[in-house]
């Protein structure tokens, strides 16, 4: 059967481009939906994740960036720019080679995890380490796409938000409907704005897809508890979290992610580092799912919600696993014991691996 398209060719009747588009994609989108057992057994409900790690780039960012390249260069755009925590540069580095396009990317200096930087790196873009946070990274890419050539990709770029909605689709189309509840974690609040968006569309739809989903879910958001400036309800002047991914002080997309969370019926609440590397761990060694730290933020959410009583037992829920664990493989090698080194022996190996 035919390979999956990407999402702008998946998709097409429901993105803002023409008949004449040429789509700037590697075949994003399509990833898995992962029924997660212990998840389930724990919240007594039906836990899926939705494993994003699984884009060409390891996260969720390429849906939005095959949008924001491929409307970038049909408006002739030699050059895009982005602010970034890492994986949002990681993406549009990777589709501007496919676009023939400079990329420039701005990151807060020390703050993005390693593989991260080696993507951006490999991918031939202009990085520049900002001594600041993701915020004034976003203020300033915002000032040098309004006084210099340079297209921004960001997520106040709506095309951006438009590629990002394709997942909800694609729980829909899977699932048969919309999931009761959906968790997210959130950061620059690009995504739960645009699943908001993909459910919303879906359901106003008679006509939508294979499946029906004449519902929509409640939407749960966690931000870590040191960048948690919607939960504060003010900005965070100096964000801290080890999940680096979601360290922002100043949502760009703050008043639609309180809208998602109020028409839906639901909530944005914090969790700890603690909690997150918690939920990190139980997903790689109970479920086999690595994911990025920032990633588990939505699962360590649904477990906090399910110990204050917050879960009814029965419902369909689907956690957004939004990076691969690849992107940072320090917390998987931090605390861990080393390996142990043996001679080129059976028996000493056997003894080792406790087979004796
Ligand atoms: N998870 C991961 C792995 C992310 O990289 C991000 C955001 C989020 C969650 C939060 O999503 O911002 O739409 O609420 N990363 C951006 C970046 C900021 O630059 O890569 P959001």
């Amino acid at each position: 059967s035919a390979q999956w398209r990407g999402i702008i060719e998946e998709y097409r009747d429901r993105l803002p481009v023409s008949p004449g588009t040429e789509a700037v994609t590697l075949r994003e989108g399509g990833t898995p939906l992962v029924s997660a057992q212990l998840l389930s057994e724990m919240t007594r409900c039906e836990v899926h994740l939705k494993v994003e790690g699984a884009n060409p780039t390891g996260s969720f960012k390429d849906r939005g960036m095959t949008m924001a390249i491929t409307r970038a260069k049909e408006e002739g755009a030699k050059a895009v720019i982005c602010a970034s925590t890492g994986n949002t540069s990681a993406s549009a580095a990777a589709y501007a080679v496919r676009a023939g396009m400079v990329c420039a990317v701005l990151v807060p200096q020390g703050k993005i995890a390693l593989g991260k930087m080696g993507q951006a790196l490999v991918h031939g873009a202009k990085i520049l380490q900002v001594d600041g946070n993701f915020d004034d990274c976003l203020d300033l890419a915002r000032g040098l796409s309004d006084n210099y050539p340079v297209a921004l990709v960001n997520s106040v770029n709506p095309v951006r938000i438009e590629g990002q909605k394709t997942a909800a689709f694609e729980i829909v189309d899977m699932l048969g409907d919309a999931p009761d509840i959906h968790v997210l974690p959130v950061g620059n609040a690009g995504n739960i704005t645009a699943y908001w968006k993909g459910y919303g569309e879906y359901a106003a739809d008679s006509d939508a897809g294979p499946a029906r989903a004449r519902r929509t879910p409640r939407m749960w958001g966690f931000q870590a508890s040191g960048s948690a400036p919607i939960v504060r309800g003010e900005p965070v002047k100096d964000p801290h979290t080890i999940a680096t991914a979601i360290r922002i002080g100043n949502p760009a997309s703050w008043q639609q992610a309180e809208r998602a969370r109020d028409e839906s019926g639901g909530f944005i609440d914090e969790v700890t580092d603690r909690q997150i590397l918690a939920a990190y761990r139980l997903l790689s060694a109970q479920e086999g799912v690595f994911v990025e730290p920032a990633s588990a933020a939505s699962v360590a959410g649904l477990l906090k919600a399910a110990q204050e009583g917050k879960v009814d037992p029965g419902q369909r829920i689907v956690c957004t696993v939004t990076g691969n664990g690849l992107k940072d493989p320090d917390w998987a090698v931090a605390g861990a014991p080393q390996p142990v080194t043996v001679p080129v022996d059976s028996a000493a190996a056997a003894e080792r691996l406790g087979l004796a």
